[in-house]
């Protein structure tokens, strides 16, 4: 614990929220939402049930199911002009930043959300909804493609994976899509981009303002933007037998392995073994994906021998991207895919955030700075 004039770097260890949404275990390598165990949700459960279950707190029964399907699909509604902002900013930015701007600019035209707090839930489903629309809505602008939307009927997971493939995607794709949709949709809060969340929540912001701030946070490297680099690693590689050299070189270098290392994992990223469940069942020997998908497990064993013994063990981004790119997914579009899902957790964290009083997040600094300098006017410096 710190005493009073120590700072924390990266506040490690610092609790800064009780929450009962899900559990990071990080000694065993287990993640649970609402108690139950991410293996048993990804392999039976609908993402629209796991949105029921992280604001509920209980699984659905079929009438709350359905409840939450409507929402789902009648918040997921976007006007032209914004589809047409959101279309614009695909082609002017990585999918990610483009992606924050056209969530802040579904916000209202008013700025008072402790007014609509009866909503919370309601406008967090329609948040979580529009997400993914707007996922589908960049994908296609950076294609070069019209603007085609989803089918009434579509769950989340068709409608992106549809709106970002096409229409014709097996359905095995969608249900791959499914489970990584709930795989990444919580970590805790303290991970940078949940506690975003919970940090702009405080200022008593509307919802969009907390959920593309918390955007921003996932678009980095050190956090979800580590799929996207692992992946284009394993392109740089090459091949499995190029793999051992390249990890050298990199080891000598000092250099970061995309997919390895995490502040509370201290054994094998729980999600990175679903992952490699899902490789398993829906890589085809043969293809582009299969191959980055063995020079991931190579990497996976050159890098365990090398760093495990420091504590670094795969995390969740090292074979989520092998799986995006067996089902045609463009990689610019593995990070928002990640935010997509995640703004589930980020929307029950801020539901959370208010329930429990909602104070201000404000720490201090310790000044380090100069003090009671003499002023000197422009031709005296
Ligand atoms: C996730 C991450 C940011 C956590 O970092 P952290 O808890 O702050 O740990 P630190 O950055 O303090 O690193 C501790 C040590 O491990 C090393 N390390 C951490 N991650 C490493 C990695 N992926 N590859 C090689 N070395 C790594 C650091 O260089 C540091 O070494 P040092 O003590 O000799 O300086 C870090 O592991 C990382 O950058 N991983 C790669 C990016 C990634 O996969 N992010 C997704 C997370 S889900």
């Amino acid at each position: 614990m710190s005493s009073n004039s120590e700072i924390v770097p990266g506040l490690e260890g610092i609790p800064i929220a009780e929450s009962s949404i899900s559990l990071v275990e990080g000694e065993i390598g287990k993640l649970s939402y609402q108690g139950y165990s991410i293996e048993d949700l990804t392999e039976n459960c609908s993402f629209e049930e796991i949105v029921a279950l992280l604001y509920d707190g209980e699984l659905p029964n079929q009438s709350r199911l359905d409840e939450i399907i409507i929402k789902m699909q009648s918040g997921r509604h976007l006007s032209d002009e914004h589809i047409e902002l959101a279309r614009i900013a695909g082609t002017q930015s990585h999918p990610m930043f483009a992606l924050q701007a056209a969530v802040a600019s579904i916000g209202r035209m008013k700025n008072d959300f402790e007014s609509d707090l009866d909503n919370v839930i309601d406008r967090g489903i329609a948040l979580i909804a529009k997400t993914g629309h707007l996922v589908g809505v960049i994908a296609q602008a950076v294609d070069g493609r019209e603007y085609h939307g989803p089918s009434d009927a579509d769950s989340h997971a068709a409608m992106i994976l549809k709106m970002i493939t096409g229409p014709d995607c097996p359905d095995s794709h969608i249900a791959v899509m499914n489970e990584l949709l709930i795989l990444q949709a919580d970590h805790s809060a303290g991970n940078a981009s949940t506690f975003t969340s919970r940090v702009v929540t405080s200022t008593r912001s509307e919802a969009e303002a907390v959920a593309s701030a918390a955007i921003g946070a996932l678009s980095g490297p050190a956090h979800g933007g580590a799929n996207e680099r692992a992946i284009r690693l394993f392109q740089d590689i090459g091949s499995v037998d190029n793999a051992d050299e390249y990890l050298v070189k990199m080891f000598d270098a000092k250099e970061r392995i995309p997919g390895f290392g995490h502040r509370v994992y201290h054994a094998k990223d729980p999600r990175s073994s679903v992952i490699q469940r899902i490789a398993r069942d829906i890589l085809v020997e043969g293809t582009d994906s299969h191959q980055l998908y063995s020079i991931a497990l190579k990497v996976e064993e050159i890098a365990t021998e090398k760093l495990s013994a420091r504590g670094l063990w795969p995390n969740v981004d090292l074979f989520s991207g092998t799986v995006f790119h067996g089902i045609n997914v463009p990689i610019d579009f593995y990070t928002p895919l990640f935010a997509a899902s995640r703004m589930l957790g980020w929307m029950v964290h801020m539901k959370e955030q208010w329930d429990s009083g909602n104070r201000l997040f404000r720490p201090r600094q310790i000044y380090i700075g100069n003090k009671n300098k003499q002023f000197r006017d422009i031709h005296n410096r």
